[in-house]
């Protein structure tokens, strides 16, 4: 399962990235509005960090299939070469994908609520669709099994789109994804610390330690090899 940042906090993703096994980074308008000082500053930033082979995700922000198209090509051509251009599902949208897909640049749908829009940006071209589990989850909705009826699907119909699963608040939402067979995660970078965490873990490194100590003071398990 692929596991990307959700944020274009460029200290956030110092903080995680040479710890956890990420896969890139995804953005949206309200991410670059809240954090990015400059939107080219930070993107090239993220990028750099990033290296070429990882993902890097921003939104078309133009709402006509052309304007979409056409900043897909700039992004890429300035942020490439793995990157994807993030597309609403709109009409304007799912054409702009169509169109994209011919031009050889990549695409996730984005802003998906239900598996037929999911369905529909498959048959578009999309190579990622992005499904919104807590803002399913806060329609009464249960953003988990959203995110299995478009795995399931996508697999009935043969489709080799990817299911990046979005908008988590919590673990347990990250883990009700994955088990549904979301085949990635966007998460912010403190939920991301949170996926590792547990007390148990801290606890039992502490005995660790203490049992060491009373019997080896402060020597390395190597200094102790003859
Ligand atoms: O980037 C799309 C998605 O992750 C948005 O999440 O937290 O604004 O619902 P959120």
């Amino acid at each position: 399962m692929q596991i990307l940042l959700d944020t274009a906090n460029i200290n956030q993703i110092k903080s995680v990235l040479p710890y956890f096994p990420i896969d890139g980074v995804t953005t949206n308008p309200s991410i670059l509005a809240r954090e990015a000082e400059d939107v080219n500053d930070t993107l090239r930033a993220i990028r750099e960090l990033l290296g070429p082979d990882r993902m890097l995700f921003a939104q078309a922000t133009a709402h006509d299939s052309a304007g979409i198209v056409a900043q897909a090509e700039k992004l890429t051509k300035e942020l490439g070469p793995n990157f994807y251009t993030k597309i609403p599902v709109t009409m304007q949208g799912l054409r702009a994908v169509a169109m994209c897909k011919e031009r050889g640049l990549k695409t996730l749908v984005t802003a998906i609520f239900t598996p037929m829009q999911a369905l529909l940006a498959a048959k578009s071209g999309a190579d990622y669709v992005a499904p919104y589990v807590d803002r399913l989850d806060n329609i009464t909705s249960d953003g988990a099994s959203v995110v299995g009826e478009i795995v399931n699907l996508y697999n009935e119909y043969g489709y080799e789109t990817k299911v990046l699963a979005a908008s988590f608040k919590n673990i347990q939402q990250v883990y009700n994804a994955a088990s549904c067979g979301a085949h990635g995660v966007t998460v912010t970078a403190p939920l991301c610390e949170k996926l590792i965490f547990h007390p148990y873990t801290d606890r039992s490194l502490e005995d660790f330690d203490i049992d060491w100590r009373s019997r080896f003071g402060e020597k390395g398990i190597d200094q102790l090899l003859k």
